[in-house]
């Protein structure tokens, strides 16, 4: 069944086009890597398909629903979540904190005051039960400026699990961060994905063997089209993608 679908998108950022005419479907039980190199338009197609951005023609649909009309919150009701990236917006709020601030959005409260949501019990057992499925329980006082690289871009997705979406949209959510802690966040997000039901995930991503370890189809991006979409084999035998992407001759 089809969750996402762009058709014929356009991105302009004043006359320079960044995405120039994206059709995607997303569909079910999909982990799906966008691919390309630096400046391709990834982090574009990512805002386009959340509706941070609006497109400059062309629609993106969410469960039906044009993104457009929808708005965040609604969108967020209907089960789209992305990572934001609060860590470095708020480096000094809890790994708690953190969390409960997603918490709090996904349970239509964001209105209130902080102080008296400490007493809502809903808020602080997702808080739990979310620092569980990122081995982020032992962390839960601790700033998050404090925390090692690998525990901030796990504490980044988990946030975005703390909506209780049902599809997820993470850019680079492994960049900056050693070979071993980027295994760890693929293994803990795929866990996490499974316990929670997750329907699907799309997720840009540099790291190749992340790429092919992890999708079960690839969308290569370049100068703002789709170069390949694809299952990983198809794409692994693309001389001409392999070669944008990666550099390989
Ligand atoms: N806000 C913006 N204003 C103008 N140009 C932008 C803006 N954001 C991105 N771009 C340009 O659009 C292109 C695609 O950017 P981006 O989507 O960030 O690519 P990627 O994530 O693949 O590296 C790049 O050439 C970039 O310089
Ligand atoms: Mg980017």
């Amino acid at each position: 069944m089809t969750i996402l679908q762009a058709v014929e998108v356009r991105k302009f950022y004043g006359t320079f086009c960044a995405l120039d005419g994206v059709s995607l479907v997303i569909g079910e039980g999909e982990h799906v890597s966008i691919i390309g190199p630096n400046g391709a338009g990834k982090t574009t197609l990512v805002n386009v398909l959340t509706g941070l951005l609006p497109p400059s023609a062309g629609t993106v649909t969410f469960k039906g629903h044009d993104i457009g009309r929808l708005g965040p919150l609604r969108l967020l009701r209907l089960g789209m979540a992305r990572s934001f990236q609060l860590v470095n917006i708020f480096p000094q709020l809890s790994v708690r904190e953190t969390i409960a601030i997603a918490a709090i959005s996904s349970l239509g409260m964001g209105g209130r005051a902080f102080a008296p949501l400490r007493k809502n019990r809903r808020v602080w057992e997702t808080v739990e039960r979310v620092a569980g499925l990122f081995g982020l329980a032992g962390k839960l006082e601790q700033p998050t400026k404090s925390l090692s690289q690998g525990d901030k871009k796990l504490l980044d997705v988990a946030s975005a699990f703390a909506l209780s979406p049902e599809i997820i949209l993470l850019d680079e959510p492994t960049s900056g961060v050693s070979t071993a802690e980027k295994t760890t966040i693929m293994q803990v997000l795929a866990r996490a994905a499974k316990e929670t039901g997750i329907k699907a995930i799309i997720q840009v991503e540099h790291d190749m063997d992340i790429v092919f370890g992890y999708s079960s189809r690839i969308i290569a991006v370049h100068n703002g089209k789709i170069l390949a979409d694809g299952s990983p084999a198809m794409i692994r035998a693309r001389d001409d993608v392999m070669a944008i992407v990666v550099g390989r001759p």
